[in-house]
């Protein structure tokens, strides 16, 4: 859990913002709700930004491209891996990281549980190669939140190609077969299985304005409403 920090050189005593990520397959909704979340937390006086992986920072958005353009996929999902955690380092370094330590909440879409999922378990990479990558990447930070975003990988994927403007070719991921998206899915609730005090699964199925209230539900319980957590110095 993050220790609250004074912001360097104003001397100012300020908490340490929360790390929210939300994960799932494709078409899951994860940009229209993080949306909802940042309008919500903004309503409750809470500064916070939004960001997304890979990307969310100058030299992250480059590799973003090359990862999805699709050319790394030659060489395999240790090394796509890799790839992915390089951005994460950036992404953390330049936009995470600073906004944390300025008080600032960030919500992520997607962060270090789509590699496991993507890379280790669709991918099938051993979980001893993806332990010392996030050990690399992600030091000592974890999310404060993460929301897995569930909903069949089919369900997903007639999503996807809606909002899929005509004529746009799918990316590296959108690209692999059924399969593939149901053990992705597979994936993230075991993720989410295994470590219950930071994920929670949310039903990506329900009508949009429900998925945003059951978001709002957890995010303010389990982050909002935790008094000893927001007392500096408490
Ligand atoms: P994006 O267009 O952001 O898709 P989505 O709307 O599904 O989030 O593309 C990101 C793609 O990269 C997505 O298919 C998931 C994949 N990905 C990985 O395979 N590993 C990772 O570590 C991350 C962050 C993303």
């Amino acid at each position: 859990m993050s220790e609250p920090q004074t912001k360097a050189g104003d001397g100012a005593a300020r908490l340490r913002g929360k790390l929210i990520t939300l994960e799932g397959g494709e078409g899951a909704g994860k940009s229209t709700q993080i949306g909802h979340l940042l309008g919500r937390l903004g309503a409750a006086g809470i500064e916070a930004i939004a960001t997304r992986e890979p990307g969310g920072s100058e030299g992250a958005e480059i590799l973003r491209k090359i990862l999805l353009s699709g050319v790394v996929k030659p060489l395999g999902p240790a090394a796509e891996a890799i790839l992915f955690a390089a951005a994460r380092i950036d992404h953390i370094d330049n936009t995470i990281e600073p906004a944390l330590r300025a008080g600032k909440w960030v919500v992520s879409d997607r962060f270090s549980d789509s590699t496991r999922a993507y890379q280790g378990g669709a991918g099938e990479i051993d979980p001893r190669v993806l332990n010392g990558l996030e050990r690399v990447a992600l030091g000592d930070l974890r999310p404060d939140l993460t929301l897995i975003l569930d909903l069949p990988a089919e369900e997903g994927l007639r999503r996807a190609a809606r909002r899929r403007a005509p004529g746009e070719t799918l990316d590296r991921f959108e690209g692999e077969d059924l399969r593939f998206h149901e053990s992705l899915r597979a994936s993230f609730l075991a993720i989410a299985a295994a470590d219950a005090g930071r994920c929670v699964v949310i039903n990506a199925s329900a009508p949009e304005a429900e998925v945003a209230d059951a978001i709002w539900r957890v995010a303010s319980e389990r982050l909002i409403a935790a008094p000893a957590e927001q007392e500096y110095g408490a």
